[in-house]
């Protein structure tokens, strides 16, 4: 059997990989129209960071792992094609803003018709709007064609930075199909596959509407979440509550449980905001307006979370940013990933140019992204990956990744280098609050009251 991933990217390339390595007898196929990518996937240096995937592809890469961008090819010999090409939103005309880009998406459904030579399993990987299976099963199966597809939704449900183990050990996965009798076979392929090492019970079987309305939902309330303790993380800086007491407290409700409830600068990455965008146009579409609102308002809290962050700087350092050097630490959207995709850190750099800062930028995994996002701004911004030497003669420190390393730095070095009075805003809560106001730092963490030398 030949299975084929359309799309190298964060979510193609870490799934490939690992299929490949629990199905030694199937061969595997990543394509992907940028050369840049496969070159990279072939050589040592691959184009994502994410642990565990370096040694995972070195051991099956070459012997039933092939990266290529002979798209048309691999289409043409494949027996099951995975599509995992990007749906950013689109930009452009009705829904700009909110709705999927579906451009590639149909691109891609109309070169499979036109190279195919035989019948296929078409998945759909990426997250796309509710109904996208619906068109592409009438491109697919139009009277041009000449092959049967059977058109699949099978959602990831990966998180960066914990790929690998993710898709080793997943909660569950979900598969959507039509549900006629070509439906329900294809459906049972593509089960057998993941058979090969997750458990049965774990694999979910619903219709193909479902399964794309979950993942959407999944990512929403995800998000919700977020927004919801980063509310409350203002109510607590306003009094004297501790949102990660708060936190605690509520998460040993086994009804609300504890994960996904630590406050932060705002949640990043390309999925979340783009899923509820989608959701809530979708709701528009349906006259669905109270219920399109009520999800949008996850991300105008995501949103006025990251200016709260920027505001109370202004705040408390003397309301004037103007020339004072900020660092920094930190510009992935998480820890563990190198992808910087709607991370909170962009928007913020953003936000402390205009109030003409000087901002010196540091990251273990993330600085070559980090200057594509802000290679168009103008205003003093400079790269550098070792956070001691990003942060001489800074004025504040900022952290926005809760990288490790940043938990355990020694920031008496760091303040001692620093211009006085030294301030440092962690939008992480990852530092030892008591120690660093001990060593002279002015500290402001999200969702606790100040700890300032100054009233
Ligand atoms: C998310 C979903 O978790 C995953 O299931 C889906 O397939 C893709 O989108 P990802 O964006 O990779 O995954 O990372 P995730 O761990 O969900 O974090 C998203 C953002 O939320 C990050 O910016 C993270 O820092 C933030 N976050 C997460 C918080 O601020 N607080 C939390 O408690 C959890
Ligand atoms: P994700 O996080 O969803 O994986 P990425 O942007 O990392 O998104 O990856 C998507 C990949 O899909 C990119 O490498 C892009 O070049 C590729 N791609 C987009 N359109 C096509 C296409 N028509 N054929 C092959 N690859 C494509």
């Amino acid at each position: 059997m030949n299975i084929v991933f359309i799309g190298a990217g964060y979510v193609g390339g870490p799934t490939i990989t690992v299929m490949a390595s629990k199905c030694p007898e199937i061969q595997f196929t990543c394509v992907d129209i940028n050369q840049d990518r496969i070159n990279a996937w072939n050589s040592k240096e691959l184009p994502i960071y994410e642990p565990g995937l370096d040694d995972l592809v070195k051991k099956n890469r070459n012997k039933n792992l092939f990266f290529s961008t002979n798209v048309e090819e691999a289409v043409k010999n494949g027996d099951i094609i995975f599509v995992s090409v990007n749906t950013p939103t689109k930009t452009f005309g009705k829904g700009a803003g909110y709705a999927a880009n579906l451009e590639y998406w149909e691109k891609t459904a109309r070169m499979i018709l036109d190279v195919s030579t035989s019948n296929k399993i078409i998945v759909e990987k990426s997250t796309l709007p509710v109904k996208t299976a619906d068109a592409m099963a009438r491109i697919l199966n139009s009277d041009k064609a000449k092959y049967h597809f059977d058109i699949l939704s099978n959602p990831e449900f990966l998180a960066e930075g914990t790929a690998i183990n993710d898709l080793l050990h997943p909660d569950r996965v979900l598969i959507g199909s039509f549900e006629n009798e070509n439906g329900i076979k294809a459906r049972q392929k593509l089960v057998e596959l993941y058979q090969n090492w997750v458990p049965k019970e774990k694999i979910l079987t619903t219709n193909i509407w479902s399964s794309e309305l979950s993942k959407l939902t999944a990512n929403a309330f995800l998000a919700q979440r977020i927004s919801s303790i980063n509310a409350i993380s203002a109510l607590c800086e306003e009094t004297d509550a501790n949102i990660e007491e708060v936190s605690k407290a509520i998460g040993m409700d086994t009804r609300i449980g504890n994960k996904f409830l630590k406050a932060s600068v705002g949640f990043g990455g390309s999925c979340f905001k783009k899923d509820i965008l989608n959701l809530a146009y979708l709701s528009r579409h349906y006259g669905l307006t109270e219920v399109a609102d009520y999800w949008e308002s996850v991300v105008n809290i995501n949103e006025y979370q990251k200016e709260r962050l920027v505001d109370r700087m202004l705040n408390n350092m003397f309301r004037t940013l103007s020339g004072k050097k900020i660092c920094i630490l930190g510009f992935a959207f998480k820890a563990n990933t190198s992808d910087t995709r709607e991370s909170p850190a962009i928007s913020i750099t953003k936000k402390l140019l205009e109030e003409r800062a000087e901002i010196s930028i540091s990251d273990p995994k993330a600085i070559e992204n980090a200057k594509k996002d802000l290679a168009d701004l103008e205003g003093k911004i400079s790269f550098t990956e070792d956070p001691y030497e990003a942060s001489k003669g800074a004025h504040s420190l900022l952290i926005l990744t809760e990288w490790d390393i940043y938990k355990d730095l020694d920031y008496q070095k760091i303040y001692d280098h620093m211009e006085k009075p030294a301030f440092l805003f962690d939008g992480r809560s990852i530092i030892d609050r008591q120690k660093c106001y001990d060593i002279g730092f002015n500290v402001f963490t999200i969702g606790t009251s100040s700890l300032k030398h100054f009233d």
